[in-house]
């Protein structure tokens, strides 16, 4: 995503927060706050897919847009050989700086995941929530899906977790949590502003709202992502032939509970194989 310019209000104001047009991609720390919580269900469930789907032990595992590497220090943690790629530097910088503080290690890479390369293949890839929605054509989707292929070894699986919109789903709404640490809290807050169904975008207004030190701070930013429904996202990977889809799950990331992708999907996790 593209920075955006900036508008700042009086910093000293206590009772209005400053606020800020922001890349969120830019505060890599705020930003995974969000969604550490899930990282643990996440990893344990790779781990479950592997077990279950793989038929070789898996050593070496790739993240696609692995953003600030909640996952990818969680993994390398569990003892895997991972490599994470992103073209956020401000996120890769925050999670090399928090490997080193953990004492593990992992390989980072700033590329696009819709054209990158590594010279040894991978045992298993994936790409986490909804991260693949950031490539806004059905071109780049393919070249992505197609490029994690090519880097998978026979039998190995890619992971891929995105909402898709079901059929008597709402494009419209609102989505806020909140987290708190000792440092800080933060108010999250996700709302569908344009929804053009012809290109099939959704824009995002994404906002953080962080009391830091008695002080507000407020921002944010805009997101366009790529709306699938399940025809549509059948219609993608069947012109992916490398990749064959062998599991479906919901984002419960329980493996003793898998489904179907049907016109009721709602958020999938989709196991894709790469076919010897
Ligand atoms: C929603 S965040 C997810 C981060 C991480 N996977 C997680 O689960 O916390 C999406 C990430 O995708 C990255 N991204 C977007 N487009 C990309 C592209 N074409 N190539 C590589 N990374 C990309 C962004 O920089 C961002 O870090």
């Amino acid at each position: 995503m593209k920075s955006r310019t900036s508008k700042k209000q009086d910093p000293k104001s206590t009772t209005q927060p400053t606020s800020e047009t922001i890349n969120w991609y830019d505060h890599p720390e705020w930003y995974e706050a969000g969604f550490l919580k899930e990282t643990p269900t996440e990893a344990r469930f790779l781990e479950d897919v592997f077990r279950k789907y793989v038929p070789f032990p898996v050593e070496r595992i790739l993240e696609a847009g692995c953003g600030s590497g909640r996952l990818v220090r969680e993994m390398a943690r569990r003892g895997y050989a991972v490599t994470g790629m992103d073209l956020s530097q401000p996120s890769l910088d925050y999670c090399a700086k928090k490997l080193k503080e953990m004492g593990v290690r992992a390989v980072l890479s700033k590329q696009d995941m819709t054209d990158f390369h590594f010279d040894q293949p991978f045992d298993a890839a994936f790409n986490a929530i909804n991260t693949f929605r950031h490539l806004e054509t059905e071109s780049t989707a393919a070249n992505h899906l197609k490029c994690v292929a090519k880097h998978l070894r026979p039998g190995g699986v890619f992971v891929l977790s995105l909402h898709i919109v079901p059929s008597d789903g709402e494009l419209w709404g609102t989505e806020s949590w909140s987290v708190k640490t000792p440092q800080y809290q933060i108010r999250y807050s996700l709302t569908v502003k344009e929804v053009d169904l012809d290109k099939r975008i959704e824009e995002l207004k994404m906002t953080m709202k962080v009391s830091i030190d008695g002080q507000e701070k407020k921002l944010t930013d805009l997101l366009r992502l790529r709306l699938y429904n399940v025809d549509q996202l059948k219609s993608l990977l069947e012109k992916v032939k490398a990749l064959e889809l062998v599991g479906v799950y919901d984002f419960w990331f329980d493996i003793s509970d898998p489904c179907r992708l049907s016109k009721k999907s709602c958020d999938v996790v989709l196991i894709l194989k790469k076919k010897a």
